[in-house]
């Protein structure tokens, strides 16, 4: 992935809405200079931030991971290109858990009740969730919960219903979610469900083609499983929550986390 660059982070300011900056006298030298330097070589062409691409690459502020996703969040809630697909909802979800913890865990997109807790996985799908990390003996304070959307997807006539994110809502996103995990450096990040496994991966399959193995995301260890919406289903069979079960099992063994006789045998 490409370095952002200080032209990259002014051009995410300008974005915002910010047209000044304060600098010191010796930051407006070097910027002098780099310019003088640079207007030899430079094409005459129209200026970046006049640009149809959205950018490719976020910049996040602050000293602490913490600080950093915070920034990240603060410019997602005003990112114009989100706005500008007039797609999605207003309410932004950006993450929840730990920002330096060693699993990431990244889903869809917030549904109707995560949007009213502005929380990602606050729903019937996040107990599942929950009840899943809890028999990895972890807790949500120990990992890092993300989503490749950041808004609810809209609907007419929305009311609880939801939709998956489409692919142009997907990419405008994937810059921040690339810039959470450089932050959060997860050891082993886990994606639940087809839109989220198919955006990181860039592939089609289905779920049962893409589980069962080691991808990797930005040189992280990436093990695709299915939703856990997808467990919630009345008639779901034991085989299916042992899949799930067998790719936690599979992220813990490469977390190095203790795995007693008991967790190994679940849903067999
Ligand atoms: N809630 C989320 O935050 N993400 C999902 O993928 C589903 C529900």
């Amino acid at each position: 992935m490409a370095t952002p660059t200080l032209l990259d982070y002014l051009h995410q300011l300008h974005r915002q809405g910010i047209s000044h900056i304060p600098i010191t006298d010796h930051a407006r030298q070097i910027l002098r200079e780099l310019y003088t330097r640079g207007s030899a070589r430079r094409p005459h062409s129209s200026s970046p931030s006049h640009s149809k691409t959205p950018p490719t690459a976020i910049v996040s502020s602050g000293n602490t991971a913490q600080e950093k996703i915070a920034s990240l969040a603060a410019t997602a809630a005003g990112w114009a290109p989100f706005k500008k697909l007039q797609s999605l909802r207003d309410t932004l979800v950006f993450s929840a858990g730990n920002p330096s913890a060693d699993l990431m865990i990244i889903g869809e997109a917030p549904g109707f009740h995560d949007e009213q807790k502005q929380q990602p996985f606050a729903g019937p799908a996040g107990e599942k969730l929950d009840q899943i990390l809890k028999a990895m003996g972890l807790s949500r304070a120990q990992t890092y919960l993300s989503n490749i959307s950041k808004f609810r997807p809209a609907t007419k006539n929305q009311t609880t219903n939801n939709r998956p994110p489409s692919p142009e809502e997907m990419a405008t996103s994937l810059p921040f979610l690339k810039e959470e995990i450089s932050i959060v450096k997860p050891r082993v990040i886990i994606a639940l469900g087809a839109s989220a496994a198919h955006c990181l991966l860039n592939k089609t399959q289905k779920i049962n083609e893409l589980r069962n193995s080691w991808h990797q995301f930005q040189g992280i260890p990436l093990r695709i499983s299915y939703h856990p919406s997808y467990l919630l289903r009345p008639d779901e069979e034991l085989s299916e929550k042992r899949k799930v079960w067998e790719d936690m099992l599979a992220a813990m063994e490469k977390l190095k986390l203790p795995i007693s006789e008991k967790q190994r045998n679940y849903f067999l």
